[in-house]
């Protein structure tokens, strides 16, 4: 199995703010911006077929730069993403699709905390012989649904719910299948590649995430990562 990988950076990040260092994904943590640690462990997985940055088409400029810093920089392939998330994945998707892979994992930029054993874990799983893999992580937090008016409406039974992860993984022409025909649908909402597996019928395993896998959001997302890569003990 030759295991493409699609980092989706094409995002404007409104949620975390402005900055002069670009969007969220561009911001510099521990030193480094956040898609250069991606890319990174990536790049030093041994597992990693062809790499597909997509990217925001006003961005190559701040992407080069981040390159320079990257070693093996250079397999980094680049295409230009779309308007919604699930927009940019197909990009990558029609663009791996010409490079040689069986399978794929798509895996957010603004993800950079995920480790080796996490990836090999994935894979594991997909060789299987699973279509589809999700990491995820147990809600351990109390739910609540609100009413309109912001009181408590009612207590979600937490049993066998599940916060989604990336890497997701898949047979890639499976997955390219069903992305296209929700794109032909005229679905571009879908908040992530297991919605679509699901929305297709592909079956979708979850294996365990990682606790230290969290999507970088908000500001003081970026604020928490710098300051733990930055703190002596880190
Ligand atoms: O917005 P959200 O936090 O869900 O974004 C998750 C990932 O998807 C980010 O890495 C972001 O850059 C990417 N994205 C994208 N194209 C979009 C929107 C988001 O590649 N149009």
């Amino acid at each position: 199995a030759t295991i493409g990988i699609i980092v989706v950076a094409a995002g404007r990040g409104e949620r975390a703010g402005a900055s002069d260092e670009g969007p969220k994904q561009y911001r510099r943590i521990g030193g480094h911006p956040v898609i250069a640690h991606t890319l990174e462990k990536f790049l030093a997985w041994k597992r990693s077929g062809p790499i597909i940055a997509v990217i925001h088409q006003d961005d190559h400029e701040l992407f080069e730069n981040m390159r320079l810093c990257l070693r093996e920089g250079n397999r980094v392939i680049t295409v230009n993403g779309g308007a919604t998330r699930q927009q940019s994945v197909l990009a990558g998707l029609r663009a791996l699709s010409q490079h040689g892979a069986s399978h794929v994992m798509i895996h957010d930029a603004v993800r950079p905390f995920f480790d080796e054993e996490l990836l090999n874990r994935v894979a594991t799983c997909l060789e299987q012989g699973n279509a589809g893999v999700l990491p995820a992580m147990p809600v351990t937090d109390t739910l609540k649904r609100s009413s309109a008016d912001g009181h408590v409406a009612e207590t979600v039974d937490r049993a066998g719910l599940f916060a989604a992860q990336t890497p997701q993984a898949f047979a890639l022409p499976v997955i390219l299948h069903a992305h296209e025909r929700a794109a032909a649908d005229g679905r571009s909402d879908f908040t992530d590649d297991a919605s679509i597996a699901e929305w297709a019928g592909i079956p979708v395993q979850l294996v365990e995430g990682s606790p230290d896998n969290v999507k970088l959001t908000v500001k003081r997302d970026i604020a928490m990562a710098d300051a733990k890569l930055s703190s002596p003990t880190a």
